[in-house]
């Protein structure tokens, strides 16, 4: 078992990639923090999670809000002892042409998408510098390297906000590699490509949905949509003594897309 009783907390844990990473870390033996918005996705997830064997708790937390994330670090080290591993996946999207995109938008994006990043970076840090151990993998995007068509392939608007926040990820986590790395912590970062979860629903209809996975399969050198256990496997990588030299990395996990090359 590659993370045998590591305390890992998993951000955004109730759905999607953070789910299926969850998962992935309970077949390893870890034991789960599913940190998310809501009480009763939380529970939903455990419901999910904990037959299968898993041992799993879950903590209600807006990454976006500091003191929350304050209070989600120090409850886990209450209840568990230790904090070995967070993976900062939390996120949320607003697809929106530029011309009309709000403050608002922008700030709802980043709060989450960035600033969360940090807040819960800078909870969990004091403990794993106490441990001298610690793993934390960011999940960006592959919008934060190469950008997208908008208004076409099932994207209905831009998603400036979103890729300048996937972008501050990359670079946040090879800042926090230099800071980190001397207490014997490491900082990585996945890069998704399309992924079929709520996400990619959010501010999209169906037909919009399809439109994109169409588009997305002929502009992957890979020629598919990716499956979740594909992207768990890369999270579980850097999140596991199988990286122990490897720090301050963006690792892109998208089936080769072609606006990267
Ligand atoms: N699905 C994709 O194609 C794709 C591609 C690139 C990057 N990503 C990134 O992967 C991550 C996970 O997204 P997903 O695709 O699983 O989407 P998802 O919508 O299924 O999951 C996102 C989770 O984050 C939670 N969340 C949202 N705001 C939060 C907050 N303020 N505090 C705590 N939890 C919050 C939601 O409740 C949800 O459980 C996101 O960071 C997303 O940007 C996804």
């Amino acid at each position: 078992m590659r993370l045998k009783d590591k305390v890992a907390i998993i951000t955004g844990g109730a759905s999607g990639i953070g789910k299926a990473a969850a998962d992935r870390f309970g077949q390893e033996g870890a034991i789960l923090v599913i940190a998310d918005m809501s009480p009763a996705n939380i529970e939903a997830a455990l419901s999910d999670l904990t037959p299968k064997g898993y041992r799993a708790i879950g903590q209600v937390c807006d990454v976006s809000d500091q003191s929350q994330t304050q209070v989600m670090a120090a409850e886990v080290v209450r209840q568990l002892g230790r904090i070995d591993i967070l993976v900062n996946n939390a996120g949320i999207s607003r697809y929106r042409p530029f011309a009309t995109a709000t403050s608002e938008d922008w700030d709802a994006v980043l709060n989450v998408d960035l600033k969360g990043v940090f807040f819960c970076s800078q909870a969990v840090a004091p403990q794993m510098r106490a441990q001298k151990y610690g793993r934390i993998v960011n999940i960006s995007s592959a919008l934060g390297t190469g950008a997208a068509p908008h208004g076409t392939a099932g994207s209905p608007g831009g998603s400036a906000a979103y890729a300048s926040a996937k972008a501050g990820v990359g670079m946040l986590t090879k800042t926090l590699a230099r800071e980190l790395g001397p207490d014997g912590v490491t900082v990585n970062c996945v890069a998704p490509g399309t992924f079929l979860t709520g996400i990619s629903s959010s501010t999209r209809t169906p037909e919009q949905v399809q439109e994109h996975l169409d588009y997305r399969k002929k502009t992957v050198v890979l020629g598919r949509i990716g499956t979740l256990e594909e992207l768990a496997n890369t999270i579980l990588f850097f999140a596991s003594d199988e990286s122990s030299y490897v720090t301050g990395h963006t690792l892109h996990v998208d089936g080769g897309r072609s606006d990267r090359m």
